[in-house]
């Protein structure tokens, strides 16, 4: 019985180094006479089999658009800091739309919702985008404030002028960090695609930005 496992072991790696020598030569013909002069075996055979397809299964998912895996995975990166800031401006809009009082409460608890739900689009958009470079996106409140720019502030509940000064200086700083963003993506990574899309991100934030900043003249 041990004799049998230790040769299907054996076995499953002479079809691992024909693999190797598969990826090394990309000639599936070669590789196949090498398999029919090396052995017969069927369990050598089917696990070279089942490491072809599940190599040609990663290639198909991965996006073949003209940017290398190590680019993509730089792209990914910014786009996940991008995506912490975010989740985190979101959070505090929201937690100042529940919280607004004073003589402009109706007016600020609606431009706050006005001004979340346009950050929750912008959420899943980046999200999206991460997942269209062929990455998998964070989801996890511990890596959103890890990788999160914005700060918070538990437990304090400023007035509602605090409140509008507060919001414009994130979004300040989150257009900040877009600019160089797209100057990274574009002299960089080359990657005009996600350069265009964080162009119009940071526009969306200077749209909130210019209407927090006419509520304090
Ligand atoms: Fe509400």
């Amino acid at each position: 019985m041990r004799l049998c496992t230790i040769d299907c072991g054996l076995l499953i790696q002479t079809a691992d180094l024909l693999f190797f020598i598969f990826i090394r030569l990309k000639s599936v013909d070669f590789t196949i006479n090498l398999l029919k002069c090396v052995t017969p075996n069927s369990v050598v055979r089917l696990t070279f089999a089942v490491n072809i397809l599940s190599r040609q299964n990663i290639e198909i998912m991965k996006p073949h658009i003209g940017l290398s895996e190590k680019d993509l995975l730089g792209i990914t990166k910014l786009l996940s800091v991008v995506l912490a800031d975010s989740v985190t401006l979101y959070t505090k809009t929201r937690k100042f739309h529940w919280n607004v009082s004073g003589e402009s409460f109706m007016e600020l608890h609606k431009l706050f919702e006005h001004q979340y739900k346009k950050l929750e689009e912008a959420i899943d958009e980046v999200a999206e985008r991460i997942n269209k470079l062929g990455n998998d996106t964070i989801g996890t409140m511990r890596e959103f404030s890890d990788l999160s720019t914005i700060k918070e502030h538990p437990g304090q509940y400023p007035s509602s002028k605090e409140m509008i000064h507060e919001l414009l200086a994130d979004h300040e700083s989150v257009i900040v960090s877009l600019r160089k963003f797209v100057d990274d993506c574009t002299d960089h990574y080359k990657d005009a695609g996600t350069a265009d899309f964080l162009t119009g991100l940071m526009q969306s934030h200077e749209t909130i930005a210019w209407t927090l900043r006419r509520y304090l003249k």
